[in-house]
């Protein structure tokens, strides 16, 4: 299909979607590749006249990135970021895996990485309610959201290298997940005061859907279907 056909194609969808979302069904469709997503993604949700100027060094900087299921070779790598984003080493992630905690979960879902140069600069971990039930903090997650779909599944924790951070790689994860997980829900929990995290995950269009206390600090709960 030519550009210009492409572009009527998009214009014919929004009347029923917006004109990102027109975009995001034909690149699924498509299989486009994540990172032509990206880009493609920050043209159409862009005014015109910013387009050359500020995309250019980030994408550049994301082009690099490698989005992957990981693999036992990866695990010292996410091992590191986690324990660097412990709360105890000044971070927001509360939950903290072993390695054979990590072997586990990946056995039953995708355990998503993002590698620069084959360092890791960020990790999503996602697993069933099963494995995660001996987790209080899931276990109250998912007691204060008794509505899910009997088949959806724990997001989270995610993290990002400080380095990288705000450059949409967590969203590169997440729609990887996405593509790997179609139709199915999944959940996760924010604490309330983790601003970065909760615009991070709005702009992802997840919504919340509940809310609870865990060890005196406020959480809320969000869900999306992939
Ligand atoms: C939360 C986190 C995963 C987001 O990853 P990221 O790749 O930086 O996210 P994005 O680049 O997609 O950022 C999207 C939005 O998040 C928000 N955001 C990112 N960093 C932020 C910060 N430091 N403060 C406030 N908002 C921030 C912004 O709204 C940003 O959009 P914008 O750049 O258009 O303003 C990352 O900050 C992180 O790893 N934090 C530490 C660990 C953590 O808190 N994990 C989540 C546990 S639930």
């Amino acid at each position: 299909m030519t550009v210009r056909g492409v572009f009527l194609l998009i214009r014919r969808m929004r009347r029923c979607f917006t004109r990102r979302d027109a975009l995001h069904i034909l690149m699924r469709s498509w299989r486009v590749s994540l990172e032509t997503r990206w880009v493609l993604d920050g043209f159409f949700s862009m005014p015109r006249n910013a387009i050359d100027t500020t995309r250019t060094a980030e994408t550049t900087a994301i082009d690099s990135i490698e989005i992957a299921v990981a693999h036992e070779g990866d695990l010292d790598g996410i091992l590191e970021l986690q324990a660097a984003n412990q709360i105890s080493a000044g971070g927001m992630l509360s939950a903290s895996f072993s390695r054979s905690q990590l072997q586990r979960i990946m056995k039953e879902m995708p355990l998503l990485v993002a590698r620069r140069s084959r360092s890791i600069v960020g990790f999503l971990v996602c697993s069933t309610p099963d494995v995660m039930a001996d987790v209080p903090i899931v276990r109250a997650t998912l007691d204060a959201y008794p509505t899910r779909a009997p088949d959806a599944y724990v997001y989270g924790p995610i993290c990002i290298d400080a380095q990288e951070r705000g450059r949409g790689l967590a969203r590169l994860l997440f729609e990887e997940l996405k593509r790997l997980r179609p139709g199915r829900e999944g959940v996760l929990f924010i604490r309330r005061d983790n601003d970065a995290s909760i615009k991070a995950h709005r702009k992802m269009g997840i919504k919340e859907v509940s809310s609870f206390s865990y060890g005196g600090i406020e959480h809320v709960v969000l869900s999306y279907v992939g």
